[in-house]
């Protein structure tokens, strides 16, 4: 029996029925009588404190104005905010489609895939951190992939909504904080490189199948994104090609500065890395057809499985004695994945550990010295 709704208008808008619930309340599919379409109605219940309700609400303005400016393929569109009683709304295109928590679910993703995902949201993010919206919430059940592939970004600048004072309407936790980037932890201001280093993160799990931080409680976990190193992704999928994982950690390093400074400048690296893919392993007739068939199906990855996912055989040695685990700020991993793509680097024969898998490792042992020395100083 579903639960009866609170209201059967929010502005204009006829609500139809519940789609789904998130920390923050419910969302709707509802029409809009003037236009006569159907949208998505994403609802907040306001505190009962008259200040707290006052300035939730001006927050709540504030960032639906600007994430409504934001105009682009790969970010969901927002038509429209109001109130209605003790009720913010905000009214945006209804999608269809297939979310991508629900996709990383069937474990790793063929590499083209996720690289095809990845470079999609970096594009939508970086046409909102032109307009000045920071994201702070990217995760796969924010990112909504299309039948026919398109990757669409849900739910810029909500989290601001999301802070402990704020009374939800399905309950008070926070969504889980596995892909918030270090400062944001630590609570610090936030720009355009947090969504960076947390679209690092996602696409270290879509390749290897497992979160790139993870620990038995919060506090573990939030310990981790701020001091720990993540298993080198490609320890945990071993035909993981190098340009990807040097991406990886271009994106996932803990001091802002030694990021990606624009995640337009991550998307043009993600196009490399799957050109080069493309290049070295064509995919064949069949796989192709079987793809379409899946993507007209709602999956498009489906059809691929991980297992097919093919290497490229080079290594990183390009990138040695350019800073390991800590990159310089600037580092130009553009023209690393270039060296990469064109065979410039000396064919390894993975003799030794690969930069990658040095910087990792390196950051790890430096994390576990701190905490041993921590634990025997107190
Ligand atoms: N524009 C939309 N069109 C269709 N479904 C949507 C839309 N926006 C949200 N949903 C669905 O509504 C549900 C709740 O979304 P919501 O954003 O509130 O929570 P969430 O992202 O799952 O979690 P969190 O609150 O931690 O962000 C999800 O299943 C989501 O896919
Ligand atoms: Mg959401």
């Amino acid at each position: 029996m579903s639960t009866p709704l609170p209201f059967t208008h929010l502005g204009r808008y006829r609500i139809l029925r519940e789609l789904g619930r998130g920390a923050m309340g419910v969302v709707y599919l509802a029409e809009d009588e003037s236009l006569q379409r159907q949208v998505a109605i994403k609802t907040l219940l306001l505190p009962d404190d008259a200040k707290d309700s006052r300035e939730l609400e001006a927050r709540f303005r504030q960032e639906a104005k600007a994430a409504g400016g934001v105009s682009h393929p790969n970010t969901i569109t927002i038509y429209d905010f109001g109130r209605e009683g003790n009720w913010l709304y905000i009214a945006m295109e209804r999608l269809q489609g297939v979310e991508l928590r629900e996709l990383m679910e069937g474990g790793p993703l063929p590499l083209d895939g996720a690289l095809d995902i990845a470079g999609q949201v970096a594009l939508g993010l970086a046409a909102a951190h032109e307009r000045g919206v920071v994201h702070r919430d990217v995760k796969p059940g924010n990112i909504m992939v299309l039948p026919g592939g398109l990757a669409k970004i849900m739910d810029f600048g909500i989290a601001r909504m999301k802070t402990s004072d704020v009374r939800t309407a399905t309950g008070t936790m926070i969504g889980s904080p596995k892909y918030m980037s270090p400062e944001q932890v630590n609570g610090h201001m936030v720009d355009q490189r947090s969504d960076i280093f947390s679209l690092g993160s996602l696409l270290y799990e879509m390749v290897t199948g497992q979160a790139a931080f993870q620990g038995g409680n919060l506090g573990q976990l939030l310990a981790a994104i701020m001091h720990g190193a993540p298993v080198p992704p490609s320890q945990v999928r071993a035909d993981l090609p190098a340009s990807i994982e040097l991406v990886i950690t271009r994106a996932m390093q803990k001091n802002p500065r030694s990021r990606y400074q624009d995640a337009g400048e991550m998307a043009r690296d993600l196009a490399q890395c799957r050109a080069t893919l493309v290049r070295a392993h064509a995919v064949p007739a069949a796989a192709a057809a079987a793809e379409a068939a899946a993507a007209a199906a709602g999956d498009p990855y489906a059809a691929t499985a991980p297992a097919k996912s093919q290497a490229v055989d080079v290594d990183v040695t390009v990138a040695n004695g350019q800073g390991g685990w800590s990159l310089a700020p600037g580092f130009d991993s553009s023209a690393g994945l270039r060296a990469l793509a064109e065979g410039r680097v000396a064919p390894s024969g993975r003799q030794g550990p690969s930069w990658a898998v040095t910087a990792w490792t390196c950051g790890y042992l430096l994390a576990a010295g701190v905490a041993l020395l921590v634990a025997f100083g107190s």
